[in-house]
């Protein structure tokens, strides 16, 4: 059957990442998670001294930016490919709300978006991929067949994310997270490059009020869908 890419964008915490890795996994895709390569830049930038507290040494991380290897690994038991830093597997590590709380600055910096970019487009050469983040479909796979822009309430999302930090122990509350949701959202659609925008042919997904199931058939409809009108095109 004909391979597609798959671009899912969207804020925050809109459960793109558990649909897009259920949804690669249905199709036997590749499944790639941006966020995470923004979010082990993060890790890598505060393990190294580039942030402190309320200092973000741009200039120091864009230094060492050949310093910093990104790869993925499949994991076989979890059924999705984890993220490592320098050969670390950091998955655990960057879902941090420490992380979250810089990841956004860390991805206006320019430098460190277009080394990114061109790894995650050669995750994706071959088609056959699934990756989420916030300019998959403006500007890694501008050409993907099917793009999906995710959204949903900030309060939902937000709740959403402190069950599952609660879930894994860590001791945080509601308004922290609620609030870095926000902040996020202000800083990743506002950024002068490559901001959070849907692009003009994505189809919407408001999931305020859908369970994870019904989110997931949504996009695997739609991805069918495509799949089968990009396999009658290449027919004919
Ligand atoms: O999807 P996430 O929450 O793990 O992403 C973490 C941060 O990384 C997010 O606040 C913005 C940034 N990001 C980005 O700028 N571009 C992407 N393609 C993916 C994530």
């Amino acid at each position: 059957m004909t391979k597609i890419t798959i671009a899912i964008d969207g804020f925050s915490s809109t459960g793109k990442s558990t649909v897009a890795k259920r949804l690669a996994a249905e199709l036997g895709y590749v499944y790639v998670d941006s966020g995470a390569m923004y979010r082990a830049v993060t890790l890598y930038a505060m393990q190294h001294g580039f942030i402190e507290t309320d200092c973000f040494d741009k200039e120091g991380l864009i230094s060492n930016l050949d310093h910093i290897k990104i790869s993925f690994k499949f994991n076989p038991e979890k059924g999705f490919a984890e993220v490592y830093l320098n050969d670390e597997n950091v998955e655990k590590n960057i879902r941090t709300l420490e992380v979250s709380k810089f990841v956004s600055q860390v991805a206006t910096v320019s430098e460190v978006r277009e080394q990114l970019v061109l790894q995650q487009q050669n995750f994706g050469k071959d088609k056959g991929v699934v990756m989420d983040g916030r300019d998959i479909g403006t500007v890694v796979f501008p050409d993907a067949e099917l793009k999906i822009f995710m959204t949903a309430s900030a309060e939902k999302r937000a709740k959403r994310r402190y069950d599952e930090l609660r879930e894994r122990g860590d001791e945080v509350c509601y308004e922290d997270v609620l609030h870095n949701v926000q902040t996020r959202d202000h800083i990743d659609s506002t950024r002068e490059d490559s901001p959070l925008v849907m692009a003009d042919d994505a189809i919407k997904v408001d999931n305020s009020n859908m369970s994870l199931e019904e989110q997931f058939e949504v996009v695997l409809e739609l991805s069918e869908e495509k799949i089968k009108l990009q396999h009658k095109k290449k027919r004919h």
